[in-house]
């Protein structure tokens, strides 16, 4: 007899969260997630979206007017301030503007929260050059926030969230103040840690780039609002809100060259000429299916574009092409790669 395997609990689960400053429109209007462990979850927005705020609710920087804040199993809203101390020491948080101390060495801004915890000093030179070691900056320990460069400065933020050995990491724009390359250094970094230390990291950022590179799961927070929650590669590759196409468009790249259509010869008599959007994702993504449709329904097809790309280790395709044929012929050529689990729409 199979025993169903019973999902884990979630390590951070928000449930029904608002939040409103004054008299002004809602910042975040009932908004839920659950985060399971070990996953890296993104939340992306537009600026002033409410992601900030909604990140501090995990720890309660900010309360929340109603809702629920769940972590590691303990409901943080019902807890005192002793207890609330004492949970935000399994959560660790890393910020855009890395907020470290300037008067202080590396070390010491790493061994900080050590020290307010009253962690003694043996025990804290010991925990900082673990950390140090983590963070690639063994080599550093000694110098002044102002030496370093930003990545490295962003590498010391990590080591201090990590200090007292959170299992949830938050982190606010982590690398929105870095260039591209660095920016991958720090997400290979904090994938790295999510593996080594079992970490649950939920992130913030307004980089659709940094949730393809990073993430597991992604929602899509509007003006307060959850607009859609999905696995990555389901959200890159069918968006459902408008608000989650036009983030995808960014990274995946508009798969019709704007005024392309325009160009395009008119069709014969009898004949039309549709703009497919071709997804190749799954089984089927290498196979010949483009003169294989246009032999057997008889087409002359126009690629206007196509890329192949990789999100989160799936290769899938993305491809334009202009379909001239008889109407019944381009229809029943649609049904037939959507037979083969391709996703064909047609491009308005
Ligand atoms: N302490 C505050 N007082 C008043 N308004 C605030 C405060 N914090 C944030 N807001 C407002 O809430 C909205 C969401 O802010 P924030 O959570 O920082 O968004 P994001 O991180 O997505 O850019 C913004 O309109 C911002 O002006
Ligand atoms: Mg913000």
């Amino acid at each position: 007899m199979e025993v169903p395997i019973a999902a884990p609990p979630p390590l951070v689960r928000l449930d029904g969260i608002r939040k409103s400053y004054g008299r002004h429109a809602p910042v975040l209007d009932d908004v839920s997630i659950a985060v399971q462990p070990g996953e890296i979850f993104g939340i992306v927005g537009r600026s002033g979206a409410g992601k900030s705020t909604l990140l501090r609710c995990v720890n309660l920087l900010e309360r929340p007017d109603a809702g629920r804040v769940d972590v590691a199993g303990q409901d943080m809203l019902a807890l005192d301030p002793a207890a609330l101390r004492t949970a935000r020491r399994g959560i660790g948080m890393v910020f855009q503007h890395f907020n470290l101390l300037s008067s202080l060495t590396v070390a010491a801004n790493i061994a900080f929260p050590l020290a307010i915890a009253g962690t003694g000093r043996t025990q804290q030179r010991e925990r900082v050059r673990e950390l140090l070691g983590l963070v690639g900056l063994t080599d550093k320990a000694e110098a002044y926030p102002r030496q370093l460069s930003g990545g490295q400065k962003q590498r010391v933020g990590i080591a201090r969230a990590l200090a007292s050995r959170p299992s949830v990491l938050l982190c606010d724009e982590a690398t929105s103040a870095l260039d591209p390359e660095t920016t991958g250094e720090i997400l290979d970094l904090i994938r790295g840690l999510r593996d080594r230390l079992s970490l649950t990291v939920l992130l913030i950022t307004h980089e659709m780039a940094v949730v393809k590179t990073l993430c597991d799961r992604v929602a899509i927070l509007d003006r307060g609002r959850l607009v859609e929650t999905g696995a990555v590669f389901d959200v890159f590759t069918r968006p459902r809100s408008a608000i989650a196409r036009r983030f995808v468009a960014e990274v995946i790249g508009d798969d019709v060259p704007p005024g392309a259509a325009g160009r395009l010869p008119p069709p014969a008599d009898h004949e039309e000429c549709r703009v497919l959007r071709i997804l190749f994702a799954g089984p089927n993504s290498t196979r010949a299916v483009i003169s294989e449709v246009s032999r057997r329904f008889r087409l002359d097809l126009n690629i206007m574009s196509g890329r192949i790309d990789e999100i989160g280790g799936e290769p899938f395709g993305l491809m334009a092409v202009a379909a001239y044929g008889e109407p019944a012929q381009i229809d029943a050529g649609m049904a037939w790669m959507q037979g083969l689990g391709l996703d064909v729409t047609v491009h308005s």
